[in-house]
């Protein structure tokens, strides 16, 4: 019994190599390497350079190790980026997973645990949104994961094999043991803003609207550790092997921040002023978006453990200190 984690290299699919090795889990690994980092798998887990597409390569893969779940990470994620490059998006999310879906049916690997995000919603005209919110992305990289989650549902009507998708709402912080993180110098995401300006490596940090209809003018998210969002992954992997239905699950702690308030957080966890600018508001931007995540405790067994903006803080910064002494080192 083995679990093919696709996407290992990158930044969330690392914590969940590093939290199966922990409970002493079988892992492989399949990863692209476009944006995830050779050196971010241990040097332990077999790890195979290949795309989630390739079906000869996931086929052997899954013979080889005995694998009986797959761990499915692998995917393009910038917003922004899909909108100019939809077809891309298309592809690497959608009709990559298909392969990869398909390819499980053939070799009878009957689990699949998939990245979904809170984008599926687009803007929603509630807050919080449960699972049963209406899914109306206003991206291709929404409409590229939702299209995924309805390839699931309709593989696991039509055959054995079921599946757990996970909405994903804001990943941030890192592995609080210091072995993994964002380590993507192109990720744009308010808490990498915030310790690459805390760092000195950006001059400032861009404020993008405070003029939202919220408490402070500024928009709320539902910040999520990604340690546990790694415990969703482990809960559902349990949940599956023990022959659990599949579903769809929202992965969040059901309270927000605003952007002013993440950047107060920072300000007094690391105790150092933030240098911040005001700029227009970031086009596609929700005024808000929370979870209600109950769904995932009380199926799942899910507890978080890091529900607490200041160690999202803590942990981000501390890895981000160890990656800027890694690539100056490498220089
Ligand atoms: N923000 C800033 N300045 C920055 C970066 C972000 O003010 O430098 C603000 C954004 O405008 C937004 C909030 O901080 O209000 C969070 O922005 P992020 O870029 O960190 O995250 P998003 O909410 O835009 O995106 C996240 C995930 C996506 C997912 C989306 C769902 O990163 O993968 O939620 O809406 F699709």
């Amino acid at each position: 019994m083995s679990v093919l984690v696709t996407g290992g290299a990158g930044y969330i699919g690392s914590h969940m190599v590093l939290a199966l090795m922990d409970a002493g889990q079988d892992v492989c690994v399949i990863d692209n390497l476009t944006t995830g980092y050779r050196w971010a798998i241990p040097q332990e887990v077999t790890f195979i350079e290949a795309d989630v597409g390739d079906e000869a390569a996931v086929s052997a893969a899954i013979e080889q190790h005995g694998v009986d779940a797959v761990v499915h990470f692998a995917g393009s994620i910038v917003v922004p980026e899909s909108v100019s490059d939809p077809l891309g998006y298309y592809h690497n999310n959608t009709v990559n997973s298909r392969s990869l879906i398909e390819t499980c049916v053939k070799t009878g690997v009957k689990n699949m645990i998939f990245s979904s995000t809170a984008a599926v919603y687009g803007t929603p005209e509630v807050s919080p949104v449960t699972e049963a919110t209406p899914t109306e992305p206003i991206s291709p990289y929404g409409a590229s994961k939702l299209m995924t989650e309805w390839m699931l549902r309709d593989t696991a009507f039509a055959h054995d094999f079921n599946y757990v998708a996970l909405r994903y709402f804001n990943v941030a912080g890192a592995d609080p043991k210091g072995r993994s993180g964002q380590s993507n110098p192109a990720a744009t995401h308010l808490l990498k803003a915030l310790m690459r300006t805390a760092l000195g490596i950006s001059d400032h940090m861009k404020i993008f609207g405070r003029d939202y209809d919220t408490r402070d003018g500024t928009c709320i998210r539902d910040y999520i550790h990604v340690s546990d969002l790694i415990g969703a992954h482990l809960a559902a992997l349990k949940y599956l092997r023990g022959g659990g239905e599949s579903g769809i699950f929202n992965c969040g702690y059901g309270h927000g921040c605003t952007v002013l308030e993440a950047i107060d957080a920072v300000e007094r966890v690391l105790q150092q002023k933030i240098n911040v600018v005001d700029a227009d508001r970031r086009a596609g931007d929700p005024p808000e978006l929370v979870s209600v995540a109950d769904k995932a405790r009380k199926v799942l067994g899910w507890t978080p453990q890091y529900d607490n903006l200041d160690v999202i803080v803590q942990t981000a910064y501390a890895w981000e200190q160890a990656l800027t002494a890694r690539i100056d080192a490498a220089e």
